[in-house]
């Protein structure tokens, strides 16, 4: 008999989860942080992923078994989120993972174990999938456990081969399900209907490398990966009708709804799906402040950025006119502070960045609201009747509009919206979206996955030494391993030693030479994937082949650039804690050899004397001479000493501390000048605003000035060239050449007004009578719109009684119509604005005004003379 399960709260699953396999051998780990080491994923998006370098043997553990919960991230379902029962940007993943230890037949018999027996699901209500061609999964399942044959499903490699992205380790699965109506009996099990079945345990044997071209070759060990999603379990043993409805997640909807002043069980389904949507996205926002990211509009910034804004949008559509991202958020923290203190410990800067966010979205909205009113005046001009998907996309995408939005607004003003336009765009920005999380070149980082297991990481010499001989261990041309490759190839080289620096820290990669017996290869770039050097270059002479013997020599002259721009770097973080704010913090950096960009958090732009003063500083120490002291320490240590270490940015136990005493000490692995002095000189050349609550600062420094100051001074010799001034002259020349501009523009203006006077003067013979008026219609030529209106103003004032109607084609594309009434035809029911806004229909257009004098414009000037026919006939019928 099936038989429903006890209630179990959230924490008391993820405990039961992490107690059943610490007691069986597992060593329980805290969840790692959402930013993931593995560079080749935005977020940490399942519990197999801090386990990566593991099972690809490229890191050995220190334990063989070991149980999370791991706090992940997925966004790329993130338009299902509120809609479908269980679709989620944050969940928790609870795992046991056994790395060559025990394989199948364990995995399942605890899997099973812990669902009946600790969660106490009846069997009855239990039904598992395999990989179609594990018939030893199957028989295990059926053996071992004794599960019903038909109530075990084979299934394809979509469903059942579990890969954890393009390339990487990967192995068939076996995933349990729960049956909510076990009572349909076990004839037509579809695993794929979702009011009937739960996926909630998957159990992945994780025994092969997947390469590029989708090749599988056997892992070193068989491991096991799983994951159980906590809140679908919290789903089923709460009885709740959605993973929302959990006490995971619902107090936080409660509160939103509180705020709102709605109640969720008695609200239609878009509110209830927006309440769902704020619920999930919250829990997202908040632990992702917490694990130090900061909303951008790139990387996991932007995914941040987006969560929050998507929460704010929500807010409106179920009414919350103000802010209140921060109480849902408190609610969010409370829920789980007891299992991540990180969260309350990080409540102010969550706190910080959500207000900051949210504000700043606010703002914004409303700039959409006022595009929107100015894009529906438009369209209104132009005689459209619906806003073009393109526009709706803008305003969804950019100020946050929801369609159904844009769409109300129109409707109120009697237009539609292009929705398969609006989709069409949405369908780009999802395929721009895919491109964007392709963040590394996976060719490259699938062949050297395959190679890692043969060749050792590259040891980097280059803190010491400019040149070294060294093999070549890895060839690659277009990423696909080669034995050999001749002149005029694009090759990527890993050697075993290099003195090369590889692009990170901001810092880029050397330029320089690999050279042998006959052969020249001018490396350009140099990039690190795990701990290989990739040299990135072209073969300029010879024949090059794996194993041979070469002598690696970077190019010295661009070294030295770089680290005097990245020592720069330093002293000017430094200088920006002494002059503007101590609490100040590095965003982001770039270093080459041309000059550097440092991003830092500050809420304000810098003032001019500041700026000035952060110079001048830098200077001193400069040439005060410090000498630079670099050492390794461990972690703590460095931190105790008061190193500056990067926001957000992972170290691992030992650091590289580089210390130019009293003045600056920071964590890093770039290279650097020995002593101050070597830079020479640095200067600022822009401060400037690169996000919401961070500026950026460009510089250059060093032999690099000379550069920049040739190009400025040559700029400057030719302006004073041509304006005949000296240097010091040309602000003053530009400033009297902008005003005598201005001057004889407003000239040239008057001028044409008066030139249309006098051409329309001659339109006065051509007025008609028609009753006690007088009627002129007529085209004139190479009239601007408002040359037009005052013609057409004079020419009514000399008939008096009467009507005035005038077209243009000021430029090609454009139509100018004016039409100027007299009280008297005003009498009559013709109404200036009315009337001109009928007769621009028909060149394409549209427009409106008051009743004694209207403007409008068009695009087909074809239909000019058309239009103006009709305007005399509509005129004539209206004055008789
Ligand atoms: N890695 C697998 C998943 O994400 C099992 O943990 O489903």
């Amino acid at each position: 008999m099936s038989s429903t399960p006890q209630y179990l709260s959230g924490n008391d699953i993820r405990a039961l989860f992490l107690d059943f396999y610490t007691q069986r051998g597992h060593q329980p780990l805290p969840s790692a942080s959402l930013v993931p080491e593995d560079p080749t994923v935005l977020l940490t998006i399942a519990g197999m992923l801090p386990f990566k370098p593991i099972f690809l043997g490229q890191r050995t553990p220190e334990f063989k078994r070991a149980t999370t919960s791991q706090k992940c991230i997925r966004t790329n379902d993130i338009e299902n989120v509120g809609r479908t029962k269980r679709h989620h940007t944050f969940f928790e993943m609870l795992g046991n993972f056994s790395f060559g230890d025990y394989f199948k037949a364990q995995a399942i018999a605890w899997g099973w174990e812990i669902s009946t027996q600790v969660f106490g699901i009846s069997p009855q209500n239990l039904v598992v999938s395999v990989f179609e061609e594990d018939d030893e999964a199957f028989a295990i399942w059926r053996d071992n456990i004794g599960v019903n044959e038909k109530r075990i499903k084979r299934m394809g490699a979509d469903d059942n081969f579990w890969v954890s992205g393009p390339t990487g380790p990967c192995g068939p699965c076996s995933e349990i399900y729960y049956d909510f109506h076990p009572e349909l009996g076990d004839d037509n099990i579809d695993l794929e209907d979702d009011t009937r079945f739960i996926e909630f345990y998957n159990l992945v044997f994780m025994q092969y490398n997947r390469d590029v071209s989708g090749n599988l070759t056997p892992l070193q060990n068989k491991n096991i990966d799983t994951g159980m999603g906590l809140e679908r379990m919290a789903q089923i043993l709460q009885k709740k009708p959605n993973n929302y409805e959990t006490d995971l997640i619902f107090p936080i909807i409660e509160t939103a709804a509180k705020i709102a002043k709605i109640d969720y069980h008695q609200s239609d389904e878009n509110t209830k799906i927006s309440l769902k949507v704020i619920g999930d996205h919250v829990r997202s926002v908040v632990h992702m402040i917490a694990d130090e990211i900061r909303a951008s509009n790139v990387g996991r910034g932007y995914v941040l950025r987006r969560l929050i804004r998507r929460v704010v949008r929500h807010g409106r559509l179920i009414g919350i006119s103000g802010e209140f991202i921060n109480q849902v958020a408190e609610t969010a923290i409370s829920l789980s502070e007891s299992v991540y203190p990180n969260l309350r410990k990080r409540e102010a800067p969550i706190k910080a960045e959500l207000q900051r966010e949210e504000v700043n979205f606010l703002k914004t909205l409303d700039r959409g609201e006022k595009l929107l009113a100015e894009i529906i005046e438009t369209v209104k001009q132009q005689g459209q009747k619906s806003i073009t998907g393109e526009s709706a996309f803008t305003l969804y995408d950019t100020y946050g509009f929801p369609l159904e939005l844009t769409q109300e607004v129109a409707e109120e003003n009697n237009l539609t919206v292009d929705v398969e336009g609006f989709n069409a765009e949405m369908q780009k920005q999802i395929e721009r979206a895919k491109a964007a999380h392709e963040t590394i070149d996976l060719t490259v980082q699938g062949s050297l996955d395959k190679l890692a297991e043969h060749i050792h990481s590259t040891d980097f010499i280059g803190y010491t030494a400019t040149a070294t001989t060294a093999k070549i261990e890895v060839l690659l041309v277009s990423g696909v391993s080669e034995e050999a490759a001749e002149a005029g190839t694009e090759v990527q080289i890993v050697l075993d030693k290099t003195p090369f620096y590889a692009e990170s820290g901001g810092q880029i990669g050397d330029k320089g030479y690999i050279s042998g017996d006959g052969i020249l290869i001018r490396i350009e770039d140099v990039k690190k994937e795990s701990d290989f050097f990739i040299h990135f270059g072209r073969i300029e002479r010879g024949t090059i082949r794996i194993g041979d013997h070469v002598t690696a020599q970077i190019d010295t002259a661009c070294r030295r650039r770089a680290q005097a721009n990245h020592t720069a770097t330093h002293l000017l973080q430094a200088a920006l804690k002494k002059v503007v704010d101590e609490g100040i913090s590095q965003a982001g950096s770039l270093v080459s050899f041309d000059r550097l960009r440092f991003d830092f958090n500050c809420p304000r732009a810098l003032t001019a004397e500041e700026v000035q003063q952060i110079e001048e500083l830098v200077n001193t120490w400069i040439s005060e001479a410090h000498a630079a002291k670099v050492e390794v320490l461990p972690i703590a240590e460095a931190k105790a000493k008061g190193a500056v270490a990067m926001f957000g940015e992972k170290y691992g136990d030992d650091v590289r501390v580089i210390d130019f005493p009293g003045v600056s000490m920071e964590l890093c692995g770039g290279t650097h000048v020995s002593n101050t002095a070597e830079i020479g000189v640095f200067k600022i050349i822009s401060e400037a605003g690169v996000a919401s609550g961070v500026r950026r600062i460009e510089a250059v420094s060093g032999a690099a000035i000379l550069d920049y100051l040739n190009v400025r001074d040559k700029v400057v010799k030719d302006l004073s060239d041509r304006f005949k001034v000296k240097p010091e002259e040309i602000p003053d020349r530009i400033t009297t050449l902008q005003t005598e501009l201005r001057n004889s523009e407003k000239q040239i203006e008057s001028l044409k007004a008066q030139i249309a006077i006098v051409k329309s003067d001659s339109l006065l013979q051509t007025a008609e009578t028609v009753g006690e008026h007088k009627i002129i219609i007529a085209q004139m030529e190479d009239v601007d719109a408002e040359s037009l209106k005052a013609a057409a103003e004079r020419l009514l004032q000399k008939i008096g009684n009467g009507a005035v109607v005038l077209g243009s084609v000021p430029e090609a594309g454009k139509v100018s119509i004016v039409a100027a009434f007299s009280l008297e035809v005003n009498k009559k029911s013709v109404q200036a604005g009315k009337f001109v806004g009928t007769i621009a229909k028909i060149c394409g257009g549209g427009g409106g005004g008051k009743p004694n004098l209207a403007q409008a414009g068009g695009r087909d000037a074809t239909k000019l003379p058309e239009a103006l026919e009709t305007a005399k006939n509509d005129l004539l019928a209206a004055l008789k």
